[in-house]
C-alpha cells in the first residue's frame, strides 16, 4: 500500500493534466489508467481524427483545388489504410508524449483498473493506495449505440469512430448517424476518401447546438461534396444485415430507406462510471447519470473526491476537462482557483470548413431577449482567403447594444479552430467589440475578418 496526496482515476486529457499541475504545486500525485495514456482524446479521438481530416484536406485540395492553383498532379488516387496507420502513428506519439509528461513530474502511473473505496482509497489491482488529500475521477466517455432500433455496436457493419479509426479502406458507402462534431468530421473524411456518405441528423440542422448560419454553410458545403445530408430524420428501425445495413427512417413526413455497407453512430456518448466501485464509495449520480458535483468545487457527494471531465458532465470536450483538472489540482493544494467560466469555452468542430463559437448563438440571444445586435464578414470579402482559396464561411459577432459586450462569437472557415482563441481571450477580459478592432490587425489575414465583424456589429464596416 503506498500513500499518495492525491490519486486520479484515469489518464486523459483530464486526469493527466491535473496530475501535471497537482505534482507542479509539490503535490505526491499518481493517476491510474489501465490503457494507454492520453486517454479517448490522444488514442481514439481528437488527435487521430485530426490526422485523418488533413489527409482528407490533402486529398480535396489535390482533387478539386490543384489544377486551379497551377499544379498539375494527374489521377488522384487514395488510400484511407495509409491515411489510418499515419493517424496511429500521431496519436502513438502524442501517448509517449504523455508518459513522458508524467516522468518528467514525477508522477506515479498505476497500471490497471482502478476501484474507488471509501476514505479516499483506490485499490488497484491486488494493492490498495490511500490518498491523504483527495481522489479525483476522470474515468471519461465511451461511444454508445441505440439498441432499442437495432443499432448495437456490432464492430462490423455498425460502428462507432472506434473502429472508424482502425478501418483499413474506405466503405464503398457509409450513412452516419447524427450530425453532431463526430458525425460530421468523420463524414468530410470518408467523403474524402471516395465513400458515398449519407449524414442522418434527428434535430432539424446539422451541428444543431451551433448557430444556425454555422450549419447552414457546412450543409451546403457537403451538399457540394456529394455527402447527402438528411436532417430532422427519426431512424425507426435497422436492418443489420451480413455486408450491409438498411435504416428506415422518417423525415419530413415522409418514410425512406437509406442502405450502406456501414452505418457509424455518432449520436453521443455514455459516461464511465460502472465497475469502479464510485456508488459503494458514496458517490452520487445526477439523474442525466454522470456524476453529481458541487459545481463551485467539483467535489462529489463522497468527501475528498472530486471529478473532472467527461464524466462530470457536458460539455464533453478534452479542453473543458483539462480545464477543470487544473481547477481542482489548484483547490486540492489549498489555493483559490479562479473559476471556471463554462459560458466561456470554444466548442470547435474541425471538418473543412471548420465551425468554432465562443458564448451564444443568435437563436439563445433571441430566447433571453437580450438587446443584440449582429455583425457578419464574409470570408468571400477578404483578401487572405480569396489568396488562399478558401473563402467558405464568415466570422459573426454578437454584441450586446448596451455595453457593447460581446455575447457570442461565430467563425467558419478553414482555420476556425485557431481563430475562435482571439475572441475567446476578449471575452474572458471583457473586452468591447471597439477593443477587439482597436487591436491592430496585421493585413492580409483571415484574422482580419474578426475586426470587420466587431466593425459591422457597430455598422461601421470598412470592406465591404
Ligand atoms: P453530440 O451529442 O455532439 O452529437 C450527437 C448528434 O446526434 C446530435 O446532434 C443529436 O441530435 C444526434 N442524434 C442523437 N440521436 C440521434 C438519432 N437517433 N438519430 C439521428 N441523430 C441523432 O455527440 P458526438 O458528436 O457523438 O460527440 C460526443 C461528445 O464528444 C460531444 O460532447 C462532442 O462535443 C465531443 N466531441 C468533440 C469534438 C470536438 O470538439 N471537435 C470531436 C468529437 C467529439
Amino acid at each position: 500500500m503506498a500513500t499518495f496526496d492525491i490519486i486520479i482515476l484515469g489518464g486523459g486529457p483530464a486526469g493527466y493534466v491535473c496530475a501535471i499541475r497537482s505534482a507542479q504545486l509539490g503535490l505526491s500525485t499518481a493517476v491510474v489508467e489501465k490503457d494507454k495514456l492520453g486517454g479517448v482524446c490522444v488514442n481514439i479521438g481528437c488527435i487521430p481524427t485530426k490526422a485523418l481530416l488533413h489527409s482528407a484536406r490533402v486529398a480535396s485540395i489535390v482533387a478539386h483545388e490543384a489544377r486551379d492553383l497551377g499544379v498539375e498532379v494527374g489521377a488522384v488516387k487514395t488510400d484511407y489504410g495509409v491515411a489510418m496507420k499515419r493517424s496511429r502513428k500521431v496519436a502513438e506519439q502524442n501517448s509517449k508524449g504523455v508518459e513522458f509528461l508524467m516522468k518528467k513530474h514525477k508522477v506515479t502511473v498505476l497500471r490497471g483498473t482502478g476501484m474507488l473505496q471509501p476514505g479516499r482509497k483506490v485499490k488497484v489491482g491486488a494493492e490498495v493506495h490511500e490518498a491523504k488529500k483527495a481522489v479525483v475521477i476522470a474515468t471519461g466517455s465511451r461511444v454508445k449505440g441505440i439498441p432499442p432500433i437495432g443499432l448495437d455496436i456490432n464492430k462490423t457493419t455498425v460502428i462507432s469512430s472506434d473502429e472508424a479509426l482502425f478501418l483499413e479502406r474506405a466503405p464503398a458507402s457509409i450513412a452516419v448517424i447524427g450530425a453532431g462534431a463526430v458525425g460530421c468530421e468523420f463524414a468530410d473524411i470518408f467523403n474524402a476518401f471516395g465513400s458515398k456518405v449519407t449524414l442522418i441528423e434527428a434535430l432539424p440542422r446539422i451541428l444543431p447546438i451551433e448557430d444556425a448560419e454555422s450549419s447552414d454553410v457546412v450543409a451546403k458545403s457537403y451538399k457540394k461534396r456529394g455527402i447527402e445530408v438528411i436532417a430532422g430524420a427519426k431512424v425507426t428501425k435497422a436492418d443489420v444485415l451480413q455486408d450491409k445495413v438498411i435504416l428506415h427512417l422518417e423525415a419530413g413526413g415522409q418514410s425512406r430507406t437509406v442502405e450502406a455497407e456501414k452505418i457509424l453512430m455518432a449520436a453521443g456518448r455514455a459516461v464511465n462510471t460502472e465497475g469502479s466501485g464510485f456508488k459503494e464509495a458514496g458517490v452520487q449520480l445526477t439523474d442525466q447519470g454522470w456524476v453529481k458535483v458541487n459545481p463551485k468545487t467539483l467535489e462529489t457527494t463522497a468527501a475528498g473526491v472530486y471529478c473532472i471531465g467527461d464524466v462530470a458532465g457536458p460539455p464533453m470536450l478534452a479542453h473543458k476537462g483539462s480545464r477543470e483538472g487544473v481547477f481542482v489540482a489548484e483547490l486540492i493544494a489549498g489555493h483559490k482557483p479562479h473559476p471556471i467560466r463554462y459560458d466561456n469555452i470554444p466548442s470547435v468542430t474541425y471538418c473543412h470548413p471548420e465551425v468554432a463559437s465562443i458564448g451564444l448563438t443568435e437563436e439563445q440571444c433571441k430566447e433571453k431577449k437580450l438587446d443584440y445586435q449582429v455583425g457578419r464578414f464574409p470570408f468571400s470579402a477578404n483578401g487572405r482567403a480569396r489568396a488562399s482559396n478558401e473563402t467558405e464561411g464568415f466570422v459573426k459577432i454578437i454584441r450586446d447594444r448596451r455595453y457593447s459586450e460581446i455575447l457570442g462569437a461565430h467563425i467558419v472557415c478553414g482555420h476556425a479552430s485557431e481563430m475562435i482563441h482571439e475572441l475567446a481571450v476578449a471575452r474572458e477580459n471583457e473586452c468591447t467589440v471597439e477593443e477587439v478592432d482597436l487591436a491592430v490587425h496585421a493585413h492580409p489575414t483571415l484574422s482580419e475578418a474578426i475586426a470587420e465583424a466587431a466593425l459591422d456589429s457597430m455598422g461601421r464596416v470598412m470592406h465591404i
